[in-house]
């Protein structure tokens, strides 16, 4: 029988969410933490699923979008379905991540990754995103698909909604630390809310969204070149603008004043808001700064950037 272990990385924004589902470009990067994904044949047709972290063992594949537990990748198998049969199989997830680093779209990638090997099904990396970016719409109904992007293709990424993504260069050693709020970000609400805000005030809403636009193509250069002071005032631009949009939340900004005061030169919320996690760049103070978002309740880390999709083990 075989079997094999495929892995997909977690991601963060950089620059741009919230104005990425409306079709501007973003700046995205995968983070050195994965959900492993080790798929293994069985003797009989079904397609089992485990996902131990979400306290599902045993569960049957039916096609049916039931829990949010089981429905990505019954999405995700769905949709691998239409190119081949899928079937005799056994899946398992684990992830290292904690919740809101990515750990939906990273399993959607990483059951693509394992199954398209263990059925040979040839798929390149940009089927294996535009499949796991439809899989996150037929669950979701909404997303700029940035997640998946980062999922599969890793590094730092450039991305407009639906295109290709684009690997952009970036610096080693970017002297980031995460900050995570404990709080799981409700993002389908989050991007309804914008989407209201959109709607109540459109011209106040496009110019918020054409800020973050200069926003992100300044960051595209402060990371070519290496700028660090640059990259800290965009985040800090950013941040301003995403509280304008209102998606931030009382322990995000607890997390980022703990930064700023411990000597980060930049810092913002990444992703939806609402929770979830921040980002500070801290040049010569990152000891400082994750101890000062620890003292103020949050979960620190490195900002590691990680690499894409890959297969662990034949
Ligand atoms: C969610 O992590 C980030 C949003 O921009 C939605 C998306 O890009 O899919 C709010």
């Amino acid at each position: 029988m075989k079997e094999l272990i495929a892995s997909a990385p977690g991601k963060f924004y950089f620059f741009g969410e919230h104005a990425a589902v409306y079709g501007i470009k973003s700046i995205a990067f995968a983070i050195d933490q994965r959900m492993y994904c080790t798929v293994k044949e069985r003797s009989d047709k079904k397609v089992i699923l485990n996902f131990p972290d979400l306290g599902v063992s045993g569960w049957q594949y039916d096609g049916k979008l039931q829990s949010r537990e089981t429905a990505f990748v019954t999405a995700t198998i769905n949709r691998l379905s239409a190119r081949a049969k899928i079937s005799g199989v056994e899946l398992t997830t684990k992830s290292e991540m904690k919740a809101g680093f990515g750990t939906s779209s990273s399993s959607v990638v990483a059951a693509i990754g394992a199954l398209n090997e263990l059925f040979g099904l040839g798929l390149s990396k940009e089927e294996i995103f535009r499949t796991g970016y439809q899989a996150v719409i037929d669950v979701q109904g909404t997303g700029s698909g940035y997640d998946i992007a980062c999922a599969t293709y890793g590094g730092m990424i450039e991305y407009v909604k639906g295109n290709v993504p684009k690997p952009i260069p970036y610096p080693k050693n970017i002297p980031l630390v995460v900050g995570y709020t404990g709080i799981k970000a409700d993002t389908v609400k989050l991007v309804k809310q914008v989407a209201a805000l959109k709607e109540k005030h459109p011209e106040h809403v496009r110019h918020i969204f054409s800020q973050i636009e200069k926003i992100v193509n300044g960051g595209e250069k402060a990371l070519a070149e290496n700028d660090v002071d640059a990259l800290g005032e965009l985040m800090n631009q950013n941040h301003g603008l995403l509280v304008e949009l209102n998606v931030s939340s009382p322990e995000l900004e607890k997390l980022i004043a703990a930064s700023n005061g411990a000597g980060a030169i930049g810092a913002k919320l990444s992703g939806a808001g609402g929770g979830d996690c921040m980002l500070a760049l801290a040049p010569g103070k990152t000891k400082e700064v994750s101890e000062a978002i620890k003292s103020a309740g949050g979960t620190p880390f490195p900002g590691i950037v990680g690499e894409g999709l890959r297969v662990e083990k034949k």
